[in-house]
C-alpha cells in the first residue's frame, strides 16, 4: 500500500479516518495495520494490500485455504498474531472461494490480450487527465494499470486478494489496490473524476452499485460494460438490467450518455479458460458523464 493512500481510505464500519502502523516497508508498505480509533476496527496490510473487510475473520471464513497461505506469508509477529486470532474465529462454512479466485486470476492473466481490453483502452483514451480514478472489480489490474499511465491517482477495488497480489506486482507511485466490498464506504465521501465498472453487474445488485457510484461522481465520467449474463442460479441478483434499463437508470441517476454509446454495442470479450476452452461474451459499452 502506498503511504499516500492513507489520505483516501476510511474505516468501512464507521467511515472515520484511519491510523497507519507500519511493520515493514520499502518503497511502499509491505506489512502494517490500519486502525480506527473510533470503533476499534483493525484492517491488516498483507503483501502490500490493505484488506478492508468489516471483519477479517469473516473475510477468511469464505477463504480458509487463503487464510493458511496468508499466515505463512506474514513476517511481522504482531500481524501474524492478528491473523492467528482471526483464523481461530473463522466460522465453519463449507464454501471456500480460494480455488475459485485463484482460477479466475489465472484466466484473466491468460486473457490479457483479449481484444476487449485493447478496445477499452482506445475507448477510454479520450478522457482528459483526471485527479482521482477508481476501477470497480479490477481483478489483476489490466485496465487499472493502463489508467495509471495517464491519470494522477488510480485505485482498484476487488474482493479477491489473489487477483490483487498479481496486480500489485507492478509498482507505480500513483496506483494502488484495496481488498474491499463494492458497497462498503472504503473511500468515504471522496469524489472521483473517472469510474470504471467492467463486467461486474452480475455480482452485485446493479441498482445499488449504480446508486453508489452516482454519489461518488460530482463531475466526471463513468464507463461501464456488461454482457448481461444474469442467470446464475441461487447467486443471481434480484434486479437484473438489460441494454435499455441500464441506460434508463444511468440517466435517472443523473448521467448523460455519450451519443456514440446510446445504442447497444457488441464487443467481443474472450476469456481463455484453459488451452482447449474459451468463453466468448458479447459486451455492451456505455460511456456517460455528469
Ligand atoms: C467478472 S470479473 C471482471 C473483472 C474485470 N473488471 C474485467 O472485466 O476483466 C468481476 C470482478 O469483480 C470482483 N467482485 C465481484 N463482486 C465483488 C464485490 N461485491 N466486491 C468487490 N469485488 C467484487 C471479483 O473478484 C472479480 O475480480
Ligand atoms: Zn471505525
Amino acid at each position: 500500500m502506498l503511504e499516500s493512500s492513507l489520505e483516501f481510505l476510511r474505516c468501512v464500519r464507521c467511515c472515520s479516518k484511519l491510523e497507519l502502523i507500519v511493520f515493514k516497508s520499502e518503497r511502499e508498505i509491505l506489512e502494517g495495520m490500519l486502525e480506527c480509533k473510533k470503533c476499534n476496527s483493525k484492517y491488516p496490510i498483507i503483501e502490500k494490500i490493505p484488506i478492508m473487510w468489516d471483519n477479517f475473520s469473516k473475510y477468511l471464513s469464505l477463504r480458509k485455504k487463503l487464510g493458511g497461505q496468508i499466515y505463512g506469508l506474514i513476517e511481522n509477529s504482531t500481524l501474524k498474531q492478528f491473523c492467528k486470532i482471526s483464523l481461530s474465529n473463522v466460522k465453519k462454512i463449507d464454501d471456500d472461494r480460494t480455488d475459485l479466485e485463484e482460477r479466475w486470476s489465472k484466466i484473466y492473466q491468460n486473457s490479457k490480450s483479449s481484444k476487449f481490453y485493447s478496445h477499452m483502452k482506445k475507448s477510454i483514451d479520450f478522457v482528459k487527465k483526471s485527479n482521482l480514478v477508481l476501477e470497480y472489480g479490477c481483478s489483476i489490474g489490466i485496465m487499472t494499470s493502463f489508467l495509471a499511465q495517464s491519470h494522477d491517482m488510480v485505485f482498484g477495488i476487488d474482493r479477491s486478494f489473489t487477483a490483487l497480489r498479481i496486480a500489485k506486482k507492478l509498482y507505480k507511485n500513483n496506483l494502488d489496490y484495496v481488498v474491499a466490498d463494492f458497497l462498503s464506504p472504503v473511500f468515504g465521501k471522496s469524489k472521483f473524476d473517472l469510474v470504471l465498472a467492467l463486467n461486474v453487474l452480475e455480482l452485485v445488485e446493479p441498482l445499488k452499485l449504480l446508486n453508489y457510484i452516482s454519489k461518488q461522481i460530482d463531475t466526471g465520467h463513468f464507463i461501464i460494460t456488461d454482457p448481461y449474463d444474469f442467470d446464475r442460479g441461487i447467486n443471481s441478483v434480484k434486479n437484473p438490467l438489460n441494454e435499455k434499463s441500464l441506460r434508463t437508470n444511468l440517466e435517472k441517476f443523473g448521467f448523460k450518455i455519450a451519443s456514440k454509446t446510446k445504442s447497444p454495442s457488441h464487443i467481443t470479450w474472450e476469456l481463455k479458460l484453459n488451452p482447449r476452452a474459451k468463453l466468448n461474451y458479447d459486451v455492451d459499452l456505455i460511456i456517460c458523464k455528469k
